[in-house]
């Protein structure tokens, strides 16, 4: 028998100011990680004021995480340490292991009309907190999507749906990222690993979670799911779309300053040690 998952709790996003002055909206955060592991922090920046985005997220330092960014509408650019340098575009994905340290820059540019955009960081394992840094740009055309019946389309950027699989992989963690769009009145069903944290987070319309009817959320509103087997979404008059995201707890502990997240608080003060002395990022040879 498969166990459908119900509803653990669900909450609101809580506007935030985070970067150099970008209003967004914060779904996970510190005060969650508890309830959340292995994800640390979601954000979703939304809005059709560039003044609430453009300052964007200038240099600042990474280590012991991956970050998921995933730009809905609009387009971001990007230059790190690795060399890397280009934009995110509207339905392109960038996931990047900061592993033993980076440094970046994310600025949102300006878009005519909604922009929006969300960052996932995903826990590293101690195991992996220095692995070299890694990084994949997944452009919208790689991101497959997958119909099971009308009204229902769901994007993988990570994990599997009935055989369609997502281009992320290797992942450190094991994780799936979907985005979920079901039109009014269509019912979703999705086999989920047991033991794994699930959460849904809603950015456009309403709907109910695992055959409960009265755990309804809307957007802006994060859904956790206790444990089982099987994730029941059910849309709402306006339709819903909303992320669906699992992966494997660590139950291991969190020590966390800022962009920096390891195990202890030696780690954290060493790290921030490097990057006042300018030793922060370490290249191979
Ligand atoms: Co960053």
């Amino acid at each position: 028998m498969k166990v459908i998952r119900g509803v653990n709790k669900i909450w609101r996003s809580r506007p935030t100011v985070e970067g150099a002055g970008v209003r967004l909206q914060r779904a996970i955060g510190p005060t969650e990680v508890r309830d959340l592991d292995p994800f640390l922090l979601l954000d979703d920046f939304h809005s059709e004021d560039p003044a609430d985005y453009i300052a964007g997220f200038p240099w600042h330092p990474h280590r012991g995480i991956e970050t998921v960014t995933y730009v809905i509408r609009g387009t971001v650019q990007h230059g790190d340490t690795m060399g890397n340098k280009g934009t995110i575009g509207s339905g392109d994905i960038q996931w990047m292991a900061a592993g033993r340290g980076i440094l970046h820059e994310e600025m949102p540019r300006e878009y005519t009309g909604m922009m929006q955009g969300f960052q996932l960081w995903v826990n590293l394992p101690a195991s992996h907190k220095m692995m070299g840094p890694r990084y994949r740009d997944v452009r919208k055309e790689q991101i497959p999507s997958f119909s099971p019946s009308k009204g229902i389309d769901i994007q993988v950027v990570a994990g599997k749906v009935t055989g369609t699989k997502g281009p992320v992989k290797d992942l450190v963690v094991e994780a799936e990222y979907l985005d979920v769009t079901l039109a009014p009145d269509k019912q979703f069903k999705h086999e989920v690993t047991r033991g794994n944290t699930v959460f849904g987070y809603l950015f456009k319309g309403d709907g109910s979670f695992s055959g409960d009817k009265d755990r309804r959320a809307r957007a802006e509103d994060l859904v956790l799911f206790k444990d089982g087997d099987e994730v029941v979404a059910r849309s709402g008059k306006a339709g819903v779309r909303f992320l669906l995201v699992s992966g494997r707890p660590l139950n291991e502990p969190v020590a966390w300053r800022g962009p920096i997240v390891m195990n202890t608080e030696e780690e954290l003060d060493l790290a921030f040690r490097e990057y006042w002395a300018g030793t922060f990022v370490k290249h191979d040879a």
